[in-house]
């Protein structure tokens, strides 16, 4: 059986989790978009795991972790989280496969990547700084592009790179006054990824195709969620990729039809970090509750989240462009504590009411959360292991969820670790 793991809210929902816990299935576990802006969180044992390139099921001694094309790999970030596994004495060697298309993110992404958004000032979109607008444009630009395979062609890499980095520091210098880079110092980087990096480079593509033949199981892991994808979220304030389920079939060169099941991850309130409309985002004590309760600062860039109620209009419409089955809802033991609990069902824009999310921000700006409050509950959920014996509260909540959204939650997180999850 194939599946694909997608955020359903703006990122962090929980999609490391519940790609740890379904990979115990899985024979492989395919990252199929996005870079090192992602912060995937893995606990086992007690154990925590931050992964940022790697697939969510590199934990697990005998699964082969595939990073396909449409990642944009960070090679030192890439390297640093294959050391820390082999700290804990988990291995990648012979099970590491990586796209030799994928395009490469160097210094001087980074580097653009935060001159444009100090230029922005007020404006800003609030990115990770990770390099990650910058090298997905020069991937659309294809003139000035890297991709791992370079990495095996040292002469004609070296080449290409003072070429990119003269191009590069006219503009750093003309636009915003910046400091020159040193296009061999950016070489001798990339010598040093070569020699780590190259043994696992291979085409991805055709891996994935004998392995569908040969009837293994793979698990698809998105990064961020439907509410930063390029063309369907919250235009600008979203990623360079298409971070919905429709960046999984174009980012690993396997159909989705070739996919059993689409699982969308949510939590049970809403989050965003960076800046962007948030319709139900609670500046407030509410909101300090969740994200002291819920530990909601960035895996990746340590921000504090903004927090807010639960968007039934944002999940209906994330699992209808990325085709949803099923849906894993995470954090229900962080609401614990709060007397009423909030579902936005509709929204009111211009007197009228919509449950359409309405992606374009000029007029998602004009939204007013139209919620259902529901009773809270205030019992610790965090040992619970079956649906039935969830507080009725927290029964109803969920069946809330199914009712508005017409999807069935077969996923249930209490809990950070492995173990904190109910199956329905
Ligand atoms: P991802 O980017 O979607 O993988 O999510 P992150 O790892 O960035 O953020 C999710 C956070 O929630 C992590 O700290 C997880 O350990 C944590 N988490 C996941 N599921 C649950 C849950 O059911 N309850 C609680 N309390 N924490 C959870
Ligand atoms: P995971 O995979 C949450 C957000 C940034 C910013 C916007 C653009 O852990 O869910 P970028 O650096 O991509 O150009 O930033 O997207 N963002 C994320 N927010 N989780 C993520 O990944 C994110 N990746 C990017 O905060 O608002
Ligand atoms: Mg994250």
């Amino acid at each position: 059986m194939n599946a694909c793991v997608t955020g359903l809210q703006w990122g962090d929902e929980g999609k490391g989790k519940i790609v740890d816990v379904l990979a115990e299935k899985s024979d492989i576990v395919v990252r199929y978009g996005g870079g090192a802006n992602a912060g995937h969180t893995v606990i086992v044992d007690g154990t925590k795991f931050a992964l940022h390139l790697l697939p969510s099921g590199s934990i697990r001694p005998n699964t082969i972790c595939v990073i396909t094309n449409a990642v944009v790999i960070d090679p030192q970030v890439l390297i640093d989280g294959i050391r820390k596994l082999a700290e804990k004495n988990i291995t990648l060697d012979n099970r590491l496969l990586i796209s030799e298309n994928a395009h490469v993110v160097l210094d001087y992404h980074k580097k653009e990547d935060q001159l444009r958004e100090e230029a922005l000032g007020k404006n800003k979109i609030g990115t990770t700084i990770r390099g990650i607008g910058p090298c997905y444009a020069d991937k659309v630009g294809r003139s000035y592009a890297v991709r791992m395979g370079d990495l095996r062609n040292l002469d004609k890499l070296k080449a290409k790179l003072q070429n990119i980095v003269d191009y590069k520091n006219k503009l750093f210098t003309a636009l915003y006054n910046a400091e020159p880079l040193n296009a061999d110092e950016i070489f001798q980087n990339c010598k040093s990824y070569a020699e780590k990096l190259t043994p696992f480079i291979i085409d991805t593509t055709e891996f994935l195709h004998k392995s569908i033949a040969e009837g293994k199981s793979i698990l698809f892991e998105g990064a961020q969620g439907s509410m930063l994808d390029l063309d369907h979220g919250t235009f600008p304030f979203v990623t360079s990729s298409n971070s919905s389920a429709l960046g999984m079939p174009s980012g690993c060169g396997v159909p989705a039809k070739m996919v059993d099941k689409f699982i969308g991850v949510i939590k049970a309130y809403s989050t965003r970090v960076g800046a962007g409309p948030f319709p139900t985002e609670q500046d407030n004590e509410t909101g300090q509750y969740i994200r002291e309760r819920g530990h909601e600062y960035g895996t990746t860039t340590g921000r504090p989240r903004r927090c807010g109620w639960f968007d039934a209009v944002v999940t209906s419409y994330s699992a209808t462009i990325s085709g949803i089955d099923e849906i894993a809802m995470v954090h229900l033991d962080t609401l614990a504590g709060l007397k009423e609990v909030k579902i936005c069902k509709a929204y009111e824009i211009n007197g009228k009411e919509t449950t359409f999310f309405p992606a374009n921000i000029d007029r998602l700006s004009q939204a007013q959360p139209v919620y259902e409050t529901l009773p809270g509950w205030e019992e610790d959920l965090s040992e619970i292991s079956s649906f039935d014996d969830l507080p009725a509260n927290t029964q109803n909540y969920i069946k809330l969820v199914e009712q508005i959204t017409k999807k069935p939650i077969t996923i249930i997180g209490v809990g950070p670790g492995r173990k904190q999850t109910i199956f329905r």
